[in-house]
């Protein structure tokens, strides 16, 4: 008898506390790589593989059938013209920019709340970021802070459709065509996302994806950048990618590389062309990555249901014509509810076995590294802000605040559609909810910094 009480005593009582935890729900291992893409990557390592092409493992351009397969089957797959697949996302950001001839100290409004890559192109152009603050339930771009911000050294609005969700892309849209803006959009973490039946990476004069290994469209590492502008494509390629030779076509070989720019075309570049393995990875990966993303879109409202009657939790809202896709679900805190600090919260629930974690812990405009008087190693932007006399720690974005005091997320691996999973996963998170007086008495005494999630 006494076993049995102290069992469900212990099974009542927060881990975090010295109670048994829920449990982990066992995740399926990501990424999931098919038979064929494997069959596919071996024969191209293969002695006497593809004769058709001089070199089997340099792709200089879509000639290569591995590369152009891959560029053909995401620009349709888009619905834009064109896509030059790049060795990472940030390579592909910066291919935007470059296509896009962002530079010179041009300003860029953009979002501090990302990560750093979304920004790092910019800076790498030699532009100018300019933050402005986000929705406080969702961390997307604010459109009329956009607008606000614009001023004469604007040329450019670079957008992130974070965690999945679509940004606004008609009102951001709208803004860059009434001020003769570029609009760039960071679908990095958003393969298949649609604003109002539109994917996005359609709507941006370009667009950069990151197809690194933990991403949606994951492959080894990869990016790739969509344009419905031949202008941009083509400048693009003469910056980012090799020229080619006698026997390995490059870029300037393409059907329609315009002869003005052939004066150009050498190998003053970046590197920035993808690895043949990861092009064929890219093809395999596109092929199953509606039915993967239906299967997270399943499972987070699955659990966005169950979390319906659990008050120190909410998930953010949608308009019905927006579909997120899911490369990390973002829910929001409630601490007036909860009495407690996010960091025990977070604790808690981890130490119940939920994989929670805080995405963006310092928005952009506050990193060190950006501060006018930084210490930091001298980098090729350094200067760049210096002389712009910007001090961003100073900006008052209480959206952006908001969110980063609130928002918890959690990687969303899930490609089978799991309910038992997400029922562990809601069992988390309602025993904490259910336990938050025992949390706020130990905070009380403890403070929020005693709390260990051993
Ligand atoms: C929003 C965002 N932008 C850009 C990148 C950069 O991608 P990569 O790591 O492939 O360069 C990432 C991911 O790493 C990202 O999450």
């Amino acid at each position: 008898m006494p076993d049995i009480v102290g069992t469900r005593s212990d099974a009542t009582r927060l881990a975090l506390l010295g109670g048994a935890p829920v449990g982990a729900p066992e995740r399926p291992a990501f990424p999931r790589i098919t038979d064929r893409a494997r069959r596919r990557v071996d024969a191209a390592l293969a002695d006497g593989a593809m004769p058709e092409v001089a070199n089997r493992l340099v792709g200089l351009s879509n000639a290569h059938p591995a590369i152009g397969e891959a560029e053909a089957a995401i620009a349709a797959w888009h619905g834009v013209d064109r896509c030059l697949t790049t060795s990472t996302g940030e390579a592909s950001l910066h291919a935007c920019l470059i296509g896009l001839e962002i530079t010179g100290g041009a300003e860029v409004i953009t979002t501090p709340y990302t990560y750093g890559c979304s920004t790092s192109p910019i800076l790498h152009n030699d532009a100018v970021p300019v933050f402005v603050d986000v929705d406080p339930v969702t961390g997307l771009l604010d459109p009329a802070a956009v607008e606000a911000a614009i001023g004469p050294r604007t040329e450019a609005i670079l957008v992130t459709h974070i965690y999945g969700q679509p940004a606004d892309m008609t009102a951001l849209r709208a803004i860059a065509d009434r001020h003769g803006l570029a609009l760039v959009e960071d679908g990095s973490q958003a393969h298949g996302a649609r604003h109002r039946g539109t994917r996005v990476g359609a709507f941006g004069d370009a667009a950069g994806f990151s197809c690194m290994g933990g991403k949606l469209l994951a492959t080894t590492e990869a990016g790739y950048m969509v344009t419905r502008r031949d202008d941009v494509y083509w400048k693009t390629v003469i910056s980012c990618q090799h020229a080619g030779n006698a026997e390995v076509p490059g870029r300037a070989a393409e059907a329609g590389f315009p002869s003005d720019l052939n004066p150009f075309v050498d190998s003053l570049i970046y590197s920035y062309r993808i690895n043949v393995l990861s092009a064929i990875l890219l093809t395999e990966q596109l092929a199953k990555l509606d039915e993967e993303n239906a299967n997270r879109t399943r499972n987070r409202d699955a659990l966005v249901g169950m979390l319906a009657d659990v008050p120190s939790i909410s998930a953010p809202v949608y308009p019905d014509d927006d579909e997120p896709v899911y490369h990390i679900v973002s829910l929001n805190f409630e601490p007036e509810h909860a009495g407690i600090s996010k960091a025990t919260y977070l604790k808690a629930l981890a130490a119940e076995g939920a994989p929670v974690f805080s995405y963006v812990e310092t928005p952009l405009h506050r990193l060190e590294r950006l501060r006018p008087q930084t210490r930091a190693p001298r980098v090729m932007w350094t200067d760049r802000i210096t002389r712009a006399g910007i001090d961003y720690s100073a900006l008052e974005l209480p959206g952006c605040d908001h969110k980063v005091e609130r928002s918890i997320e959690m990687s969303w691996n899930w490609i089978d559609d799991d309910p038992a999973a997400m029922r562990r996963l809601a069992d988390c998170f309602e025993k904490v909810d259910a336990q938050l007086p025992a949390l706020r008495e130990h905070e009380q005494r403890h403070g929020h910094g005693a709390l260990s999630a051993g």
